[in-house]
Parts: C-alpha cells; structure tokens; sequence
C-alpha cells in the first residue's frame, strides 16, 4: 500500500508547530510496517534542505528527498518564492498550489494507493483526488484554521468545478472552507486525540463545524487517535543540547545549568515554550505572571500576537524572575524542557499537545488545562490539571504544584512516572493502518 500523506509543513524541512512534527515522525513509523510512505509539502523558499529537482514546467517545480525510508516531495509554484511560510494570501496561494498537485504528480509519472491530508491546506487536494476516485483519509490537526473565504469568489481559484460547491461539499454558508471539503470528501476524518474528537463535535469546540461533525460521528467516520513523540529527537537520555539523564537527580545538573544561563534565583523554574495565540490560553499565563514570580521562576520561548510579545518584553524588563525568549529556537526549547520543574499549558483548547509529552519526558511536569489531548496524555497522578480558562485556575495549579516541590520524594516520585510514559508512535501507526484498510476496502 503506497500512503501519500499532504501537509503545509513537515519537520526538518518546514516547521511552525506540532503538524510539522507529526509529520516528521508518524511516516516514518508507518513505513516500519511495511507500507510505502511519501509526504509532499510546499517547496518553500526557506526550506531547510536541497530537493533533487525531479521535474519542472513554467514556474512549476517538483523536487525529493529520501529520508528514513520515506520520500519528500517539494512542489513549488511562483507564489511560494518568498520568504517565511504563511501569509495573508493563503486562501489563493493554497488553491493554486493544490490544484497544482494531481497536475505535476501525473506528468512526474507519480502514483499512489491513499491520500493521507492535514488540516485545511490538504482538505483542497482531497477534493482533487476526490474528483479523480482516489481515496482519503483526512486528519484534522487544528479546527480553527480552516482556509475559509468569504462568498463564492475564492471557488474558481482552486480549479474545482462549481458542483462541488454545494452544503454536501465545499461549501459552508455560502463561503468557501477548504477544512469542509477534507471532511465531507474523505473516507475517515480522524483527529488527534479521543478527547478531542468528542470535543468538536459541541458548538463549543466546533468552530462552526459541529454539525458536520456530529454527522460524521453518526456514521462512524471520525475517529481519534493521539499522536506520539519522535523518540529519538526527544530523548532525555542521549540529548546533547542538554547534559544526558534518565532520572531526577541526573535531571539536577540541567536545571543548575539553567538557572546559571539566565541567572536566575533559587525558586523553582517554570517554563513554556508556545506559539503566542489565543488557543495557548497565554493571555491567562500573562494575567496570571504576578501570582506565579512570588513562588517562581518563570522562563517563556515564544512568538506570536504582537501584544502579548510586548507585555511579556514588559514583564521581563519589570521582574529578575521572568525571562522571554522569541523565535523559533529549538536547542533552547530542549535546554527549558531539562531545566524546568515545571511546564506551562493553559491551552484554551489543544487537539493533542506534543510540549506536555515532551516535557513529561524530560521530567518536567505539565501545569495544563484539562482538555483535548492534555487529558488524554497527562495522567492526574503526575502532571496538575485545571478545569477553567482563568488565571485564577492557573495560578491555583500552579500553588498545587509549588506545594508537592516542597515534599521532595513525592515530587521525585511524580517526575519518574512522567519520565516513564510510553509516548511511542507504534500503536497510532497501526490505528491509522487499519483505518487505512478499511477506507481501501470501501472500493
Ligand atoms: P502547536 O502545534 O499547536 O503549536 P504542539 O504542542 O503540538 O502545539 O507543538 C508545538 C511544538 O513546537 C513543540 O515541539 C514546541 O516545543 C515547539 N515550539 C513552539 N514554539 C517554539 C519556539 N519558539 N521555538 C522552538 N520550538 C517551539
Ligand atoms: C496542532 C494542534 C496541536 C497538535 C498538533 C499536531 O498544531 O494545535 O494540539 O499537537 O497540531 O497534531
């Protein structure tokens, strides 16, 4: 079985977030299995890597890279030289990009037995395929982005034809939403964690898509499966950005480290590393900054909206206990998830959440909201969870936890559970085999 997963971004080459994350490391699990496995992303100007060009036309480009016995394909159009990933105009550069797809696959003489697409961007190339009989499956990562465009102008953009533009396809409210398409046109839609798939079925988490969903739930066609960590790249163990360890008093040297590093006093550290947006809940991490420095340090990595940016600049400029870092900063990531006690999640919502399971890894307990996938990940014996997006809720979560700190054994107790979670892709690689199966054998 030849899997073909569509996604925006894909680690190492591209990366904003988890999407990228997840898929550098379920292909590559998958492919262990015995499938075939390619991922094609958009060849972005700033790609981190050098595709082998396999064929061009006009401005159109198809490049490779072979990595764990997988193949990358970097499909680029005019409009992707540029710098950075995502921009205002996504709606048309996507759709141009999409339709692209099947056009340079086919006189590339590429084919395959299912599409596997993520999030909005590939929702469009699943019309596509769609259109060509080709079978899907769709994972949504994120039900907030959705590619929506305002009235039916956006439609001849992506070169579908106009019938697809009906409330059984496309079409959502008289708007274009490419999420719509991944979801209504797919075999299975699956999403990232089982808290998660029931979550967006509610008006609460449904971002407008409730009732999509709730229909495809009826008729068994959404599925949750939690994601897993990449296992070597986040290995306490064998990390060299940070001085290896496998339990707590080994964890004591990365956490001293720190501290000196950005010369920090003797309350202990807790850190986040988060894109600054509403979902990540950082707007309660900011209200809530003043309770938390009385008891801690607080260390936060992080780009984003550009009003919490300067109220966090503020902050770091007003108080020696908080430190703000910005841009995407991986070796320092590593260095916070080792010399952290603590790790800051009040996600608004989190389909799964890869930092908890990361920072549970490291030894590092998760401070989260209980919902979507940090539930499902974070046992109540380990990490501290709180019910409500309010800083008051935080705050009280974190007190819990500056408690426990203070009863070292119970501490070390609960970090050496976290460090001992199976995080592993093996299990989900099989659900998704299996889902794989039976969308093929619907014929
Ligand atoms: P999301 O994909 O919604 O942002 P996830 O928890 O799934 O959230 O994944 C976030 C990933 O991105 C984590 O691995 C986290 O360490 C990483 N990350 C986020 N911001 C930064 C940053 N500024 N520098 C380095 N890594 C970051
Ligand atoms: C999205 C979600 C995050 C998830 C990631 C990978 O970015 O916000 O919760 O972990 O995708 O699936």
């Amino acid at each position: 079985m030849h899997v073909f997963h569509v996604t925006s971004e894909v680690y190492p080459f591209s990366r904003t977030g988890g999407l990228a994350d997840v898929l550098g490391a379920l292909p590559a699990v998958e492919a262990t299995l015995g499938m075939q496995l390619s991922v094609l992303s958009p060849w972005y100007e700033s790609l981190n890597g050098e595709p082998e060009l396999i064929w061009s036309e006009g401005g159109l480009k198809l490049g490779q890279i072979v990595r764990n016995n997988v193949r990358h394909l970097f499909l680029q159009t005019p409009d992707f030289l540029r710098p950075g990933m995502y921009h205002s105009d996504d709606v048309w550069r996507f759709s141009h990009w999409s339709r692209s797809v099947f056009y340079a696959l086919e006189r590339a003489d590429i084919d395959f037995d299912l599409l596997h697409g993520h999030d909005w961007v590939a929702g469009l190339v699943i019309a596509h395929a769609t259109l060509r009989g080709k079978p899907s499956v769709y994972t949504v990562h994120n039900l907030q982005y959705q590619g929506r465009w305002n009235g039916p102008d956006a439609m001849p953009w992506t070169g579908l034809p106009w019938d697809m533009f009906t409330h059984l396809g496309i079409e959502h409210y008289n708007s274009l939403n490419p999420m719509k398409a991944g979801l209504v046109y797919s075999r299975f839609t699956t999403t990232v964690s089982p808290t998660y798939a029931r979550e967006i079925t509610t008006p609460q988490y449904g971002e407008g898509l409730e009732g999509v969903l709730q229909e495809l739930q009826a008729q068994g066609r959404l599925v949750g499966i939690i994601n897993g960590l990449d296992q070597q790249r986040w290995n306490p163990r064998t990390d060299l950005a940070v001085s290896p360890y496998s339990d707590y008093a080994g964890k004591q040297a990365s956490i001293a480290a720190l501290r000196g590093e950005m010369q920090l006093d003797d309350a202990p550290i807790l850190a986040c590393v988060s894109r600054l947006v509403e979902q990540k809940g950082m707007d309660l991490l900011l209200a809530a900054l003043p309770e938390l420095l009385q008891h801690w340090n607080v260390v936060l990595l992080g780009n984003g909206d550009s009003a919490l940016e300067s109220a966090f600049y503020g902050w770091a400029h007003q108080s020696n206990r908080f430190r703000y870092y910005t841009g995407m900063n991986e070796p320092l990531s590593h260095r916070l998830y080792a010399g952290s006690h603590g790790f800051l999640m009040p996600s608004r919502f989190e389909p799964c959440g890869l930092s908890q399971m990361i920072a549970l890894r490291y030894g590092s307990l998760p401070i989260a909201r209980a919902t979507g996938g940090l539930i499902d990940t974070i046992p109540a014996d380990t990490g501290f969870l709180f019910e409500e997006p309010l800083p008051e809720a935080l705050a009280q979560a974190a007190q819990q936890a500056r408690a426990v700190i203070d009863h070292p054994q119970v501490w070390a107790q609960r970090v050496a559970s976290g460090m001992q979670l199976d995080f592993s892709w093996e299990a989900s690689a099989h659900k998704y085999q299996n889902l794989y199966q039976r969308a093929l054998s619907q014929g």
